[in-house]
């Protein structure tokens, strides 16, 4: 990739309004002075917003320390970031969470409330001999337990993976094995667009055979739906003691691990990426209170699942650290009607909203002029997350949703990054659809071109890059030292941390984010990696070569297309089609099941045998082609690939 080209022209802008800035946490006013005392003294600046915002058992000298590009952060600190989030607000007297079931029970409970129930998980939880350093798998849905498994396994010092309630037991699997999971926190059953999940019974599945280090499934009894104990299961109900005990905090050195949390990659198994207590804690801090400008009163609604990334930063860590209230909803968005979003809104006076482009485009399909009918006036920040956002999309949630009041933050960020690292800040930022504008303070990020070289000018597009380490930055790949090196540094010699994503600059030197840069695709929102969707096809006992690629979707960004190539005819395709995508969700999960499957004699490949999913993915899109095919082994499998996509 050398220069790659861009062509988006879009040019309606909205500037902060005086509401916006009146009051806001963060102005230009503190955005000028940060980033002059960024640039005088980079190390002092973190560590006085460490100190603001963090409560520290012990203070701490370091600010950055270890050996490139394996850095900590204020590694000399100590803290215990439960009690961060928890007890340090109990004085608040105030609702930490609101949750809202998929059948619309609501149950909220105040900071005192939940401190006295992280106590006695923590109690329980240790009481099951887990200590300092043990890792627990969370398979659970957003429900006030999940976060309390959270936090409790913080309060602790264990170090939790959540795994996403939708994947399938294998990849539950996978993950448990990765980390060599003690102990396993899950429920019986949870409801979702009506029908029951059984997650219990992934779970047994999932462990069935070599997981004999798990040592416990604990069950939290949600649906009355558990039908028999195994020998290893607990139930949360009589774990938790019936009168109120304390647990103190363990104080971890600041870069001891808080979580692992599994992401996919262009290659391989995927990544469980690992983050530190202190400075993951202090960017999701300050980017809820500058980018969200989270205050005391707000009701903030991130409808990201707990399993992932946004849910840790935006549902659980960043927000309580905050001492704010969060609505959590534990449904589907259409279920039971299309108008659940606006209802809870309407109903809970919720003030921050931040969900994906693609559940706005499908609200936006299903009733364009719904939330009309819904009193939404409690709104007042609006933000989107996980692909780029259509401007269409964009202005619909400004006008509609927002009654063109509420700012747009669309914030880019990524699993490894921890938290916000390019976004808008309210009081500052004007306002262009489909840009998430500029790098927050202390954030040094650049594009660069093939040789590393900064590319400056406008509509260039390149790689998009972070040049200086930021504390809530991954700590590395759970076990695999060699593949962090390997994957986020290597491309330009360990000078940048690569984020694998493409961006360009405009005019105003707004950042416009272009795509991927290797084979990972974003389906919803989700990442989701090639190779593990085509190393699934091909376990499947008919498929004898599998690529995938993606194309563009209405509703959900990108779809997948995989093209297959049979060990045997088969004769019905469409019920061999059908089979395959039932056999990727059993394998990874529903949300990586291909939307077109297109068989054909073989795949494109070079002399050397290289599978050409360039080509595949120009007939993918319906583009020309622009590769040169006369390298091709096959070229007759052209002809037939153009007539059967
Ligand atoms: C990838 C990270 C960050 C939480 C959700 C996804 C894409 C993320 C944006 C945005 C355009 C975005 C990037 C990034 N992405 N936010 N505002 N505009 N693209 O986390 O699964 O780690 O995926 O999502 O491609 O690299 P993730």
């Amino acid at each position: 990739m050398s220069i790659i080209e861009s062509n988006l022209d879009e040019k309606r802008s909205f500037s902060p309004r005086e509401d916006h800035t009146k009051d806001a946490n963060f102005t230009k006013k503190d955005l000028l002075r940060l980033t002059k005392q960024f640039k005088n003294n980079r190390n002092k600046t973190w560590s006085d917003l460490a100190k603001s915002n963090i409560l520290w058992d012990k203070s701490f000298n370091d600010v950055i320390s270890g050996k490139a590009p394996f850095y900590k952060w204020f590694s000399d600190g100590k803290l215990n970031v439960s009690k961060n989030c928890v007890d340090r607000h109990i004085s608040k007297n105030k609702s930490a969470i609101i949750h809202i079931s998929e059948n619309n029970k609501r149950k909220v409970l105040s900071y005192s409330d939940l401190y006295i129930y992280i106590n006695k998980f923590s109690y329980a939880l240790r009481k099951l001999g887990l200590t300092s350093g043990d890792r627990v798998i969370i398979y659970m849905p957003t429900i006030p337990e999940s976060i309390v498994a959270m936090l409790s396994c913080a309060r602790l010092g264990l170090i939790h993976s959540v795994v996403f309630a939708g994947f399938s037991s294998i990849a539950l699997r996978d993950r448990i094995i990765d980390c060599k999971a003690k102990a396993i926190i899950t429920v019986d059953a949870y409801m979702r667009s009506g029908k029951i999940i059984n997650s219990k019974e992934i779970v047994d599945d999932a462990i069935k055979v070599d997981c004999e280090f798990v040592d416990n499934v604990i069950v939290y009894e949600n649906h009355d739906a558990l039908s028999s104990k195994k020998t290893k299961d607990v139930l949360w109900s009589e774990i938790l003691p019936r009168e109120e005990k304390y647990i103190d905090p363990v104080s971890m050195s600041s870069d001891e691990l808080l979580f692992i949390l599994y992401t996919s990659g262009s290659t391989g198994k995927p990544k469980g990426i690992m983050h530190t207590s202190g400075g993951y804690l202090l960017n999701c801090i300050i980017t809820n209170k500058w980018v969200f400008d989270l205050k005391d009163q707000d009701i903030f609604w991130c409808t990201a699942d707990i399993g992932w990334i946004t849910g840790h930063s935006y549902v659980v860590y960043g927000p309580l650290a905050c001492g704010a209230t969060i609505l959590i909803y534990d449904g589907a968005p259409l279920y039971p009607h299309s108008n659940r979003f606006w209802e809870i809104i309407q109903e809970n006076n919720v003030s921050i909203f931040y969900t994906a482009p693609t559940a706005l485009r499908t609200l936006m399909k299903v009733g364009e002029n719904d939330p009309s009918n819904y009193n939404l006036e409690s709104l007042r920040i609006l933000g989107t997350v996980g692909e780029p956002i259509n401007p269409k999309a964009w202005m619909w949630y400004f006008e509609t949703v927002g009654k063109s009041l509420c700012p747009i933050v669309d914030t880019w960020w990524q699993t490894e990054t921890g938290a916000n690292m390019i976004a808008p800040i309210p009081s500052i930022n004007s306002l262009i659809p489909g840009t998430c504008t500029k790098p927050l303070p202390g954030i040094d990020v650049a594009i660069v071109d093939i040789n590393g070289e900064e590319l400056r000018d406008p509509n260039q597009g390149g790689d998009l890059v972070i040049r200086q380490p930021w504390p809530s930055m991954l700590a590395g790949i759970w076990g695999d030292k060699d593949r962090y090196v390997e994957t986020y540094w290597s491309k330009y010699s360990s000078k940048y941390y690569v984020t694998g994503d493409t961006a360009r600059y405009d005019e105003d030197g707004n950042i416009w984010i272009m795509g991927r840069s290797d084979d990972v695709v974003n389906v919803s929102g989700h990442r989701l990696g090639t190779m593990e969707i085509e190393s699934a096809l091909v376990s499947h006992r008919l498929v004898a070569e599998a690529a995938v690629v993606s194309y563009k979707h209405e509703i959900k960004g990108e779809a997948i297309q995989a093209f297959i190539s049979l060990k045997q005819s088969s004769k019905n395709k469409s019920e061999l089609a059908d089979d395959l995508r039932q056999w990727v969700s059993l394998k990874i999960g529903s949300i990586a099941k291909p939307e077109r499957i297109s068989f054909s004699d073989s795949l494109p490949k070079t002399r050397s045998g290289k599978i050409m999913r360039r080509l595949l993915r120009n007939l993918a899109r319906g583009e020309d082609i622009t590769s040169d095919t006369s390298t091709l082994e096959n070229e007759s499998i052209i002809e037939q690939l153009k007539k059967i996509v």
